[in-house]
């Protein structure tokens, strides 16, 4: 027999003007390898069918299954019950907008953060369908991808003290994603361009280091040392910046 799982899970549905926020407890038998994905699904189908959660790919692909799980944010289709205590609180992310219980809209604060730091390849270049695609090398394609390897679920902004503080904070995220498009060679952007976009208070001179973004990440991307790479790199365009406009003045 498994353990006897306790769930607190908080239900609100922002579309209803009767709903109330509040937290409701279920229980359930754990099975062997049970994941949040298994357990949730069967609290729909045996007990609750309103309840409302997230799910597409249930393999730690399309990042829409994150939640606060027991204070902390993390991807449910990838937590085994078995690594958690007998009792298991499920929270929906801050930060994001509440959809209903524990689903949230990360799609669309995704949608305008790309568009915030212009996350296209930016050329000069006329397209052209019939030329060879241009080479580069393994090494860089290496650097590039890792940085590509975001599943955009957002652990990284409802851990992020100034994320919660600031709503118009743009995140790690959004900084790894400025990170991976300085390193692609087929980007015409000068660093100057990229402190344009980034070089605020919102965002990369915004954050406080506090380093809860690299914690959390499902992909272990190595936030952190992009952080630190963006902040020197902006730190010197703002220099840069700071000393074109003395000699100007001069
Ligand atoms: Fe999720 Fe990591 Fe991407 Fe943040 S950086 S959205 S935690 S995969
Ligand atoms: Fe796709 Fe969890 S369901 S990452």
């Amino acid at each position: 027999m498994g353990r006897p799982l306790k769930f607190n899970i908080f239900r609100y549905n922002p579309m209803d003007p009767g709903s109330v926020p509040h937290m409701e407890v279920f229980h359930l038998e754990e099975t062997d390898a049970m994941t949040l994905f298994v357990a949730l699904n069967r609290l729909r189908e045996e007990q609750d069918p309103t309840l409302m959660f997230d799910f597409v790919c249930r393999a730690g692909i399309c990042g829409s299954c994150a939640m606060m799980i027991n204070g902390k944010p993390d991807l449910a289709c990838h937590t085994k019950t078995r690594d958690l205590p007998q009792e298991i609180t499920l929270m929906p992310m801050p930060v994001f907008k509440l959809i209903g219980d524990l689903s949230v809209d990360t799609g669309s604060w995704f949608r305008g953060m790309n568009e915030k730091v212009q996350s296209w390849i930016h050329t000069q270049k006329v397209f052209d369908p019939k030329a060879q695609e241009e080479p580069m090398t393994n090494e860089r394609a290496e650097e590039i991808y890792e940085l590509e390897r975001c599943i955009e679920c957002g652990c990284c902004v409802a851990a992020c003290g100034k994320a919660n503080m600031r709503p118009e904070f743009m995140g790690a995220t959004a900084f790894n994603r400025v990170a991976r498009f300085m390193l692609d060679p087929r980007d015409e952007r000068s660093d100057a361009e990229y402190y344009e976009v980034v070089g605020t208070d919102d965002g990369i001179f915004g954050c406080l280091g506090l380093l809860g973004c690299e914690d959390v990440c499902p992909k272990k991307i190595p936030l952190q040392d992009q952080l630190g790479i963006l902040r020197r790199k902006m730190g010197f365009s703002s220099i840069q910046h700071l000393f074109g406009k003395v000699f100007a003045r001069k």
